[in-house]
């Protein structure tokens, strides 16, 4: 309590002082506000068990000189506070009103005659987000976000991407398999008018991955401006599940993306922006604002997609119904794992299925956040719908002893905070290769998230062009729903996570926080697979 209410009035006094000598400036507020915790004042960092990490979580950090309440706060300049209060402090996002129908992206059409089988084209446009405005927005084949791309494991398809942006665009497959001059990081520029064809051998099991671009220091706005698509990889064995499949009938894709409209309504990066991630107050869900879903009495498969810029969700049924998590970022889990909420932060992907047949009070039922905010009402028909089914065994990922046992060959420290990001105390550069490893060998990463002064962040972390295991998350065991293939993995504060990983291909890659802000201020570095 004592350390608290210190917290609450330092950190205020000190607005007024960098007021008056006009230094608004987020970051230079955060340093003084790591000086002032720093002496001598223990704060709520050193009071908890640092084994502990739900302390170590900032929301519990109680970073009240920061908190919104404080008044001071609301006369700072708006443009710079835009969403956060602290590190994870975040406002919260208004709640749905469930107006809108969820859209559901269009399946991108194969061209099965001539060579290419899809062309991606990033595009300009505008979008009706709001009843009778235009938004100007960013798509793929499209204004706004983008379609939904079928592969099959096994096959070979040709992928024709092109830029129709004026700027410089990068394709990125987040999550596939590929060698690292196909996987679109912020190496493979296209600039205005350029495009590039290439062949994809579909070599990995059935999965919901995504798209997005890549280059460096643009990356966080394009997305943001709507450039993300899904691709679905499936496979014999995905097929023969049983699990719903009907695409945008009983198996729905949900891209959930928080956003600030100005009061044109229209997507303003540059006011929007935060450098420790831009969060927004609004939701929409595949594009939609106010979403709803409507669906029959009947298992519902729903892939979950954080493709927020920074925003973590933990999402749950507002009637505490559980529901079974399939898939991981990479595959299906080996088991269905019963759970009541699930948090995923930004690229972190999960199917469930939630079980409509079962539900008793359907009235009013809703996906709500873990601060109770309304996502997504679902409006649950008479019907009874199809009888598909969740099998016990799903996959039959193993995590051998050898992997166990492996020795740490990697270590990557995650450090910082607004744009002094750093991985092992670098930032980006294009020019240095920070690891290399041989293709097809497994090695242990371990990923270690430093804590700052103030306690730090939780930072997502992503390897492109692989899936691995987690062996560890402090030495214990993941739970259960880690326990599948996954390409990103949030770390808390002084949290040390272990993981197994192999390159099935070779070539430079990307590993970098996916708060999107952070990868474009450097926290990001390159492996060379040989
Ligand atoms: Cu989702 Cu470097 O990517
Ligand atoms: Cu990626
Ligand atoms: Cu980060």
């Amino acid at each position: 309590m004592y350390t608290n209410a210190v917290f609450y009035i330092i950190p205020t006094q000190l607005f007024h002082i960098l007021k008056v000598k006009g230094m608004v400036d987020m970051r230079k507020i955060a340093l003084a506000a790591s000086i002032i915790a720093s002496l001598g004042i223990l704060g709520a960092c050193s009071q908890g068990n640092s084994n502990d990490t739900k302390d170590m979580d900032h929301s519990s950090m109680k970073m009240e000189g920061m908190d919104h309440s404080s008044k001071d706060m609301k006369d700072m300049d708006q443009d710079k506070m835009k969403g956060h209060e602290s590190h994870s402090n975040v406002v919260s996002l208004n709640n749905s009103t469930g107006v809108n129908e969820v859209k559901v992206p269009a399946e991108l059409k194969r061209n099965n005659k001539d060579e290419v089988v899809y062309t991606v084209r990033a595009q300009k446009g505008k979008t009706e987000i709001f009843d009778g405005v235009q938004t100007n927005t960013y798509g793929y084949n499209g204004s706004f976000l983008g379609p939904m791309i079928r592969l099959e494991k096994g096959e070979t398809v040709k992928i024709r991407t092109i830029n129709e942006l004026d700027e410089d665009t990068t394709f990125h497959w987040h999550g596939l398999e590929v060698s690292g001059e196909k996987d679109g990081g912020p190496q493979s520029i296209l600039k205005p008018g350029e495009e590039n064809t290439f062949e994809l051998k579909v070599n990995q099991e059935a999965a919901t991955l995504w798209f997005h671009p890549h280059p460096h220091g643009k990356a966080a706005e394009q997305v943001y401006n709507g450039l993300a698509g899904l691709v679905y990889i499936e496979d014999d064995h995905s097929k023969s599940l049983g699990l719903p499949n009907d695409y945008g009938k009983n198996d729905f894709p949900l891209i959930f993306q928080d956003r600030i409209f100005d009061d044109k309504k229209q997507l303003n990066y540059s006011a929007a922006m935060n450098t420790d991630g831009t969060i927004g107050d609004t939701l929409l869900i595949n594009g939609t604002l106010n979403p709803k879903l409507t669906v029959n009495k009947e298992k519902v498969r729903l892939r979950l997609l954080n493709g927020s810029n920074a925003r973590n969700y933990t999402f749950k049924l507002n009637t505490g119904d559980s529901f079974l998590q399939i898939a991981t970022d990479g595959g299906f889990l080996n088991e269905p794992v019963s759970l009541k909420e699930i948090t995923l932060t930004p690229s972190e992907r999960a199917e469930i299925v939630v079980d409509f047949s079962k539900i008793k009070e359907v009235n009013d039922l809703a996906l709500i956040n873990e601060d109770g905010s309304v996502l997504l009402p679902f409006v649950v028909t008479n019907q009874s719908g199809e009888t598909s089914m969740v099998p016990k065994k799903l996959n039959d990922l193993s995590l051998e002893d050898k992997e166990m046992d492996l020795p740490v060959t990697k270590k990557v420290e995650l450090f910082g905070m607004m744009d002094m990001v750093t991985i092992n105390g670098k930032k980006f550069d294009p020019e240095r290769i920070d690891f290399t490893q041989k293709q097809g060998v497994t090695e242990v990463w371990e990923i270690y998230n430093k804590p700052d002064m103030m306690g730090g962040m939780i930072h997502p972390f992503h390897i492109h062009g692989a899936q691995f295991k987690v062996l560890s998350r402090d030495e214990k065991k993941p739970p259960e729903n880690e326990q599948g293939w996954k390409d990103s993995i949030s770390v808390k504060p002084d949290e040390t996570v272990k993981i197994a990983v192999q390159f099935k291909h070779k070539g430079i890659y990307m590993f970098h926080c996916h708060i999107l802000e952070h990868e474009d201020n450097g926290m990001m570095g390159q492996i060379k697979v040989e």
